[in-house]
């Protein structure tokens, strides 16, 4: 077996076992969820996190991306840290750690109070293997765009140079995405396919990952694919997929979604 006959298939299987028949190099992109601080009782949950890190930084190419989307659960007063754990991790198995970016839910779950503020978002860790290669970055509106405005000092921690420059005059009419995205979890009529899944991810998070960190024809993996929204974005967006979950049960719901996915579900332009 190689990775080519895992392309654009749903795989039930605990992916540490799958990912052993792939080839080094073999995968452009990862955009997962693993289950975290048993928070939800999956079907057929067994997670061996160290031995699939290592595994994903085998057969993940030079300059690919893994995007682990990961939040903690609150024991006793105090967050588990979990996210942080896994992402110092990451980085003891090679990987950079490329940015630490944030998923906002628009609508979080109501919770019981507990002395804190709302927890209103999850860690999307983007790990590189080596410098990133492909970047297409999202564009949004400059909020001062046309005003003309003062300089700025920037610093350059790689050579520990630091530059006062001046910034764009006048301020241009788009500027580079930050790295907090915003999204409404579960309402959206696209991501309705999914709610048969404890735990979906909006396909617009898939969506954006996928058009900023490949290009079409890439191979986008999922090793625990649920109800396999990265494989519905990445088919979507014209690249392979790979999708892994040990649950029949959820692979074959991701299966479902795939043959389903109505012509019109993007809106976004095919890069
Ligand atoms: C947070 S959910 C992923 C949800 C997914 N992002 C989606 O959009 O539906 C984590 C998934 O990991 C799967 N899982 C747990 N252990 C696994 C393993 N060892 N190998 C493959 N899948 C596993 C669970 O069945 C569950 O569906």
């Amino acid at each position: 077996m190689s990775t080519k006959d895992y392309l654009n298939k749903i795989i039930q299987g605990d992916c540490l076992d799958v990912l052993k028949n792939f080839e080094n190099g073999s995968v452009d992109l990862v955009v997962t969820s693993p289950p975290y601080d048993n928070l939800r009782a999956y079907n057929g949950y067994k997670f061996n996190f160290e031995g699939i890190v290592k595994e994903l930084f085998r057969v993940i190419r030079k300059g690919g991306i893994v995007v682990w989307v990961i939040g903690d659960a609150t024991i006793d007063g105090s967050e588990t840290g979990t996210s942080f754990q896994q992402a110092l991790f990451f980085k003891e198995a090679g990987f950079n750690l490329h940015d630490t970016m944030i998923f906002k839910k628009r609508n979080p779950i109501p919770q019981v109070y507990r002395k804190r503020y709302t927890n209103e978002f999850e860690y999307m860790f983007v790990f590189s293997k080596e410098l990133t290669k492909v970047h297409n970055p999202i564009m949004v509106d400059c909020l001062h765009a046309g005003l003309q405005l003062n300089g700025t000092t920037y610093k350059n921690y790689s050579k520990d140079i630091q530059t006062r420059k001046k910034m764009a005059k006048p301020v241009k009419d788009k500027k580079i995405k930050g790295n907090v995205w915003e999204y409404v979890v579960g309402k959206n009529k696209e991501d309705q396919p999914a709610k048969e899944h404890p735990a979906p991810f909006p396909i617009k998070l898939v969506e954006d990952h996928i058009l900023s960190w490949t290009n079409k024809s890439d191979v986008v993996l999922d090793p625990m694919c649920g109800s396999g929204t990265t494989c519905v974005g990445a088919k979507k967006l014209d690249r392979n997929y790979i999708g892994i979950d040990i649950s029949k049960e959820y692979c074959d719901l991701a299966k479902k979604r795939i043959k389903e996915i109505p012509a019109d579900l993007f809106s976004s332009k095919v890069i």
